[in-house]
């Protein structure tokens, strides 16, 4: 991304976050389908540095793994006591060569920090020549953070915790973000000299600041305008207000991109989403995960799409899907439930009420009413009537039923697995089959149907049914007498 990359960008992401009470570490929390070190470490990995290094203590076991799976590039260093973030810094640079260059660092909790943010921030830091540049943020309510001090002609003097301010130096609304440009040699000079002596005692890594200071070594500072790019997660309710701002900023720019949604209040789009130009959201929606929707496909209202491929063309309503891919122009739902290995080819239908699950299903293939399909593959243009079953377990095995192009299958039949249908095949409705039916053959598979007459009269005598087929007795041989007499007058 620049011209000057880097030598290395530090995240710090050891800390416990009592304040989310929860057995999850905090930066494995997740706003936009990812979680908070999966952005940081995104943002960072966008500025291209020598070494990206994240800082982990508190679950550390969960969160290397974790950054292992989503940010194989960054290297993690394990602080095992939290003694400051002046302390953090010091295990990181203790792990990697003698550095020369510009060292970022930042936290593994702030998750719409931006690598443009960020890149802005060492450009600032290489145009000024400083030894150390702060990004900060003038907040309404400074409460709690620490405070930047500037001295004669604004120039920045120090950072001061608001454990240890002057009341004075708690008026000022100037905070630090904990979000920095470094020279490396100033850092490491500077961290060198870091004690404890402090309100909490703690190794402060501000303290770098006030040093670079007395060394005359320039020190700088780079206001963001758009103070939730430094805003961190403490609790649930930072971590919930993040995750709708993320959301805002993630529809605004799909709306920017093409794509129309009907309410952006509720609907929800995870950053890894991908949508095409003409896609439209409709209200109550949830795309989470990898999911990804082509042009022209509508989608809502009411669907949750995790890790769900939409074809062009293509209309979802009120479905649940799970790792499912929808060809164009095919339909689905309303209330159907698509699960993994699901596949809808060109212009299938999954319709109301229905399950699938690994169920390859071919293109203008329909299955519209009430039914289960699992582990089956079902051929181009075939129609599965209403209320069928795939029994695909036989309480030990799953197995798979296979069946060929443009056959049909009648209404409420069950398809025993395994079972091979072939193409251009019938199945009458009602059948339990569970022999194969080769090409062009109707299977039926049900009892024989036969009519006991008079058993009404018999078995149910004085009910309402009795008097019924009573009267629908006598009116029909009137009318067969009535009939016989015209046919007489004739
Ligand atoms: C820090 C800054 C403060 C700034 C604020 C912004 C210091 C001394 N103070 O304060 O000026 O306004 O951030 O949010 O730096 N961490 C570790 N190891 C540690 C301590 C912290 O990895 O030993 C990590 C935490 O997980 C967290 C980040 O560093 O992600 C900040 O730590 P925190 O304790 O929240 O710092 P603050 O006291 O808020
Ligand atoms: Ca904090």
């Amino acid at each position: 991304m620049s011209p000057d990359r880097p030598a290395a960008v530090v995240v710090l992401a050891a800390g416990e976050g009592t304040r989310m009470k929860s057995a999850i570490p905090k930066v494995l929390h997740r706003v936009g389908g990812r979680t908070l070190v999966h952005h940081a470490a995104a943002a960072a990995a966008e500025l291209e540095p020598t070494h990206l290094v994240v800082v982990v203590g508190h679950g550390r076991d969960e969160v290397v793994a974790h950054l292992a799976e989503v940010s194989p590039k960054a290297a993690t260093v394990v602080q095992e006591q939290q003694l400051g973030t002046g302390h953090a810094v010091q295990v990181a640079l203790a792990e990697l060569p003698e550095l020369d260059g510009t060292v970022v660092v930042t936290y593994g909790d702030v998750p719409l920090l931006t690598a443009d943010v960020l890149q802005g921030l060492l450009d600032t830091h290489g145009a000024q020549g400083n030894a150390v540049t702060i990004l900060t943020a003038h907040l309404a309510d400074p409460t709690g953070y620490g405070r930047v001090l500037r001295g004669d002609g604004d120039a920045v003097v120090g950072v001061v915790e608001q454990k240890d301010a002057t009341d004075e130096q708690r008026t000022v609304r100037e905070v630090n973000s904990g979000v920095y440009a470094f020279d490396a040699v100033a850092l490491r000079e500077g961290l060198a000299r870091l004690d404890t002596s402090n309100a909490q005692g703690e190794l402060y890594l501000t303290d770098v600041v006030g040093h670079a200071v007395a060394d005359g070594r320039p020190v700088g500072a780079l206001a963001v305008q758009d103070t939730w790019a430094v805003e961190g997660v403490n609790d649930r309710v930072q971590l919930a207000a993040l995750h709708r701002e993320l959301n805002r900023r993630t529809l605004e720019r799909w709306m920017r991109a093409g794509v129309t949604v009907l309410d952006p209040a509720s609907t929800w789009v995870d950053a890894d989403v991908t949508l095409e130009r003409d896609v439209v959201i409709e209200p109550n929606t949830l795309l989470r995960g990898a999911t990804r929707v082509a042009t022209g496909a509508t989608v809502g209202p009411n669907c949750q799409l995790v890790d769900t491929e939409v074809g062009a063309g293509a209309e979802v309503s009120n479905t649940t899907s799970y790792g499912a891919v929808i060809g164009p122009e095919a339909t689905v739902g309303p209330y159907t439930f698509l699960r993994p290995g699901t596949r809808l080819g060109r212009g299938a239908k999954a319709g109301g009420f229905v399950e699938m699950k690994m169920a390859d299903i071919g293109d203008g293939a329909k299955v519209p009413h009430l039914s289960y399909v699992g582990d089956a593959d079902v051929g181009e243009g075939t129609n599965i009537g209403a209320g069928t079953i795939f029994a695909n377990y036989d309480g030990v095995e799953k197995s798979r039923t296979s069946i060929g192009a443009h056959s049909f299958v009648g209404s409420d039949s069950v398809l025993v697995a395994p079972l091979t249908i072939a193409d251009g095949a019938y199945v009458a409705a009602g059948s339990t089959v569970t022999g194969n039916v080769s090409a062009g053959e109707l299977a039926v598979a049900r009892g024989k149907q036969r009519n006991i007459a008079g058993w009404v009269a018999r078995r149910r005598a004085g009910t309402r049914a009795a008097e019924a087929a009573a009267a629908a007795e006598r009116a029909a041989a009137g009318a067969g007498k009535q009939a016989h007499e015209e046919r007489s007058d004739g």
